[in-house]
């Protein structure tokens, strides 16, 4: 086993550098995006051009890349400067523009957030911060989404070898009834064959959470 698979074993709220060697090896990646996730987002409008839509902690733009490509306006945020210079380089590739903004999510101005997005996602991101943090890091996904707007979370519960990352039950309780609406709520009962591309064993358990705000 590579010291990268070692780490990510190992790994509680790896910092940037660790993320910029992860990235730095163009064999390491999550998998292709989920269509269907990219479909219910650019659903939101008639035009693609009229959606807003942010891709939190993109890596490397697994599905900010997609998102631009479908027409929507897309800003990804990653705190990995190596990931966001993918994210630059696929966007080139593509045709597309991506608003990049490099830096952590959780330390990061509402302004450079520019006051909300019609789209928010985020996938892989709640498994990578330490379970104390995790509310913080859901009341600030929801604070971004604009009112009608919706909120597209995907998270791992368990991860083979690291074990859990996120404790069941304990995200859904955070979206508030009177002020969202939860159309979409999967959770793996078992672990499965991850589709990631990494150096080892990677079986996982995820959750996803599709939630509209209110006005
Ligand atoms: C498991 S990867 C997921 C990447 C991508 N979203 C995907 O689904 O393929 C986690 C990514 O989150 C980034 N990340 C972790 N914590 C972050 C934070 N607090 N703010 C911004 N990015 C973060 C890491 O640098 C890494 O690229």
């Amino acid at each position: 086993m590579s010291h990268v698979a070692q780490a990510i074993i190992d790994r509680h709220d790896h910092p940037a550098s660790w993320w910029n060697e992860f990235w730095s090896d163009p064999q390491q990646h999550f998998g292709p995006a989920r269509q269907e996730l990219i479909d219910i987002a650019v659903a939101e409008a008639e035009d693609p051009s009229a959606i807003t839509i942010v891709d939190i902690a993109s890596g490397n733009g697994r599905y900010a890349v997609p998102f631009a490509v479908a027409g929507m306006r897309t800003t990804a945020i990653e705190k990995s400067p190596v990931a966001c210079g993918v994210i630059q380089e696929r966007a080139t590739n593509n045709g597309v523009a991506i608003d990049i903004i490099g830096g952590d999510f959780l330390s990061l101005p509402n302004e450079k957030t520019n006051h909300g997005f019609n789209v928010v996602f985020s996938s892989g991101l709640l498994e990578e911060v330490a379970a104390e943090h995790q509310p913080a890091v859901v009341e600030k996904v929801q604070s971004i989404t604009r009112p009608c707007g919706l909120l597209m979370l995907k998270f791992c519960l368990e991860i083979q070898d690291r074990g859990v990352t996120v404790e069941d039950d304990s995200v859904l309780p955070l979206f508030k009834k009177d002020e969202w609406t939860v159309v979409r709520h999967d959770v793996d009962k078992h672990v499965r064959e991850s589709i990631a591309t990494i150096d080892f064993e990677n079986r996982l358990r995820t959750e996803l959470i599709i939630a509209r705000k209110s006005t």
